[in-house]
């Protein structure tokens, strides 16, 4: 039975990854730094693992043997990282070094390791849509420290001949994310009926939804990829920020004359996104569920676990 690892298992992915594994009947071993008011709680394959720790790492690794590791723990916030680029720092880099050399030093038969990286790398691109072989130019603190975890895979893929696939993923919104642009607007909304948005609306994303996340997760770790180290996560169309917004709004039962936009770009913020998903496509990927569909279920979601 072909075993899974994944870190930061209690997360928007790692969460998401845990069911879509064990459903296809992997053997699950999920890590997490915090495991007590999760729900996996009575998984016994649900560890509390802090990636903080290497040695730790290295002890636990010789223990699970996995065949693949799922690299999703660590910080995963553009405008934190802004206001505190040390913790961004230590939950991106830090903990993808401890992970890499904890794997490293325990000697076990190298895994196949997906590290999740962020289309923020790209920062402004010259052109779209973004092919993986842009140049990378971070304009935060999270880009920057992605960046610095993808060289430091390419370091390992190299130097310890890991065979390390990192996945640029654009803007992942669904079930299970308490966070990022349709979570603030709905509790815009609640609060004071306005959705008072950042920007011209004229910017623009790759928005991909959670189940088309974990599928392209589960097509470059399952198939054979040995053609590339890097693959571009997205839907492949551009969607602008007012489209993005208005549609929301609609869902919300919010009328589109309540949307304002600021023309403020918050720092760190890149300008319009649309990704090359030649790739992914390759392995077999398709896009399954369109936006509207996908903000319906999320609206769904979110009236059911939100505080209002
Ligand atoms: N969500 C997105 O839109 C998106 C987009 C691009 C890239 N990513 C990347 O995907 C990865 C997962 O993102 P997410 O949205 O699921 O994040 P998340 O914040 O929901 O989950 C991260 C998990 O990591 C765990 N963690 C933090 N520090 C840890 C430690 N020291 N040891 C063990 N576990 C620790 C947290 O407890 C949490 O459960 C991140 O690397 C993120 O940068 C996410």
């Amino acid at each position: 039975m072909t075993s899974v690892l994944i870190t930061g298992a209690k997360g928007f992915i790692g969460s998401s990854l845990i069911k879509l594994f064990t459903s296809k009947k992997y053997k699950v071993i999920g890590w997490d730094v915090d495991i007590k008011e999760t729900k996996f709680k009575d998984n016994d394959n649900l560890k509390e693992v802090d990636l903080g720790n290497q040695n730790l790492i290295s002890r636990e690794l010789i223990k699970d043997k996995p065949d693949i590791i799922i690299h999703c723990a660590g910080s995963a916030d553009v405008s934190k990282s802004v206001r505190n680029p040390d913790i961004d720092f230590q939950g991106n880099v830090a903990l993808t070094h401890n992970l890499l050399f904890g794997i490293y030093k325990s000697g076990i038969t190298l895994p196949k390791i997906i590290f999740l990286s962020s289309a923020a790398v790209y920062g402004n691109p010259k052109k779209l849509p973004i092919t993986e072989k842009a140049p990378v130019n971070p304009l935060s603190p999270y880009a920057l420290h992605k960046v610095m975890c993808e060289q430091m895979c390419q370091y390992f893929i190299s130097n310890y001949q890991m065979n390390i696939k990192i996945l640029r993923i654009f803007s992942a919104y669904g079930t299970g994310l308490k966070k990022q642009i349709f979570w603030d607007m709905y509790n815009k909304a609640k609060l004071t009926g306005r959705l008072d948005m950042f920007g011209s609306g004229n910017e623009s994303r790759d928005f991909i939804n959670i189940t088309d996340v974990i599928e392209s997760i589960y097509l470059v770790a399952t198939k054979d990829t040995a053609d590339y180290d890097i693959y571009n996560v997205a839907n492949g169309s551009e969607v602008s920020i007012r489209d993005a917004a208005t549609l929301f709004a609609n869902i919300m039962r919010v009328p589109s004359e309540k949307v304002y936009f600021n023309n403020v770009v918050r720092e760190g913020d890149p300008l319009n996104w649309q990704a090359d998903i030649s790739r992914l496509k390759n392995l077999g990927y398709k896009p399954s569920v369109s936006m509207e569909n996908g903000l319906v279920d999320y609206f769904k979601w979110i009236e059911g676990n939100s505080i209002y």
